[in-house]
């Protein structure tokens, strides 16, 4: 049986700094996060912050803060809205992909383990580079791609059963906690579009505004690009807005099929 090892350089080191809570602290939680600083020239290490439950915010995005502020200012994570809606903050949290904002540490049991989204290169501590997560999401065009004019006294209207169609699928936040937990996206994320960009696509080919279905559908047939997702449903169990990418590859799938006939 083949020996597999990581590359010395990419070894995490489990025994970091750390950081120990003020003496006296009441409710001391310990926050276990990956550090990686490109320049240092040294492997990734595990550092343990000990932080009082009482003095700290209710969410794990609230220690990550607190930590940031108090403790060592070159911990790098990305954040902005603090409220689950711009994507940025997602990140694997006790082993699952998570937005740090909307994950209450009260909920998660012992040690908090924190890491960057899996199966990207790393920028930094918790910050993966997703350029190429990006690039794919723009390769599907999401936007709406018409030939006929559009009406002169009005917009392109759709019915109430219509919009409903695209509602849940545009409330994706490109947090990019599907496409990360999708083990098909993590051995070919060069090739296959993963959960998070083929979501985008369907938003478009089901739009009954949008006239370019024949040419998205032209453009995601490729055995990698879509049919490398065998639905084992990752994206759907961690999608922190509720979506359901797995469903709309299927149905991307299906329609392929259909006009085959
Ligand atoms: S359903 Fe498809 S896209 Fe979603 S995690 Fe599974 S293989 Fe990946
Ligand atoms: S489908 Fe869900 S998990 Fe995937 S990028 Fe959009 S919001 Fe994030
Ligand atoms: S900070 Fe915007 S989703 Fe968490």
């Amino acid at each position: 049986m083949a020996d597999l090892f990581l590359p010395a350089g990419s070894r995490v080191d489990p025994h970091g700094k750390v950081h120990k809570a003020a003496p006296g602290a009441a409710a001391v939680r310990s926050f276990r996060i990956y550090r990686f600083d490109p320049d240092s020239g040294q492997n990734p290490r595990i550092d343990t912050f000990e932080l009082d439950a009482k003095s700290c915010g209710p969410m794990v995005l609230d220690a990550l803060i607190q930590i940031k502020g108090q403790v060592d200012s070159s911990l790098t994570f990305r954040r902005s809205c603090r409220e689950g809606i711009c994507g940025s903050c997602a990140m694997n949290i006790n082993g699952v992909n998570r937005l740090a904002c909307t994950t209450a540490i009260s909920d998660l049991g012992g040690d908090v383990k924190i890491y960057p989204l899996p199966h990207m290169p790393v920028v930094k501590d918790l910050v993966p580079d997703l350029t190429n997560f990006y690039a794919q999401y723009a390769s599907v065009e999401p936007w709406l791609k018409t030939r006929t004019p559009a009406p002169p006294d009005k917009e392109r209207l759709q019915a109430k059963e219509e919009q409903e169609v695209i509602d849940r699928p545009s409330a994706c936040i490109l947090c990019a906690c599907c496409s990360t937990a999708c083990p098909s996206y993590w051995w070919n994320s060069d090739r296959s579009l993963g959960p998070a960009a083929l979501l985008a696509a369907y938003r478009w080919i089901v739009d009954t505004r949008d006239e370019a279905t024949g040419e998205r559908l032209d453009a995601l047939n490729d055995p990698f690009k879509l049919y490398r997702c065998h639905t084992i449903m990752n994206c759907t169990d961690v999608c922190p807005k509720d979506l359901n990418p797995a469903k709309a590859i299927a149905v991307i799938k299906k329609k392929m099929i259909e006009r085959q006939h």
